[in-house]
């Protein structure tokens, strides 16, 4: 049976600091350049999320819109936006990157969402740069 997919966009802000403990405060500059400045910067962030299957024969969807939503608000949303992530626990030992949070977001996406539904997440961080996790 054919795949159709489904793709949503969400709105995220927040900010972040680009510092790991394990380099020196000269390598952290070096390494991570303004992203480094102590006081941190924000982002608008724009969450794509591609879910994909069979269309089910009684909704004539993939995923419904809601729940997608649903499972976007809740796992998503409510947990980063309008937050620094520097103190979400995910990034105590790991730096708040948005590869590091395109991967938190497509870990939580896969285990809320039906399984084997969640295609990419892909997170734009600016106009000119987005990142992108893939199932396998
Ligand atoms: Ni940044």
């Amino acid at each position: 049976m054919s795949t159709a997919y489904f793709g949503r966009r969400y709105m995220l802000s927040a900010s972040h600091r680009l510092h790991t403990d394990v380099l020196s405060n000269e390598e952290n500059r070096a390494t991570y350049g303004k992203c480094n400045n102590p006081h941190g910067h924000g982002h608008n962030y724009v969450i794509e999320v591609l879910v994909g299957g069979p269309v089910d024969p009684e909704t004539g969807m993939v995923v419904n819109m809601a729940t997608l939503d649903e499972v976007v608000q809740t796992t998503v949303l409510e947990r980063f936006d309008h937050t620094n992530l520097n103190f979400d626990p995910l990034f105590v030992n790991q730096v708040p990157t948005t590869e590091n949070l395109t991967r938190a977001v497509f870990g939580v996406l896969r285990t809320a969402l039906p399984a084997g539904t969640l295609e990419y997440v892909r997170v734009e961080e600016t106009e000119n740069n987005f990142f992108q996790i893939q199932g396998e």
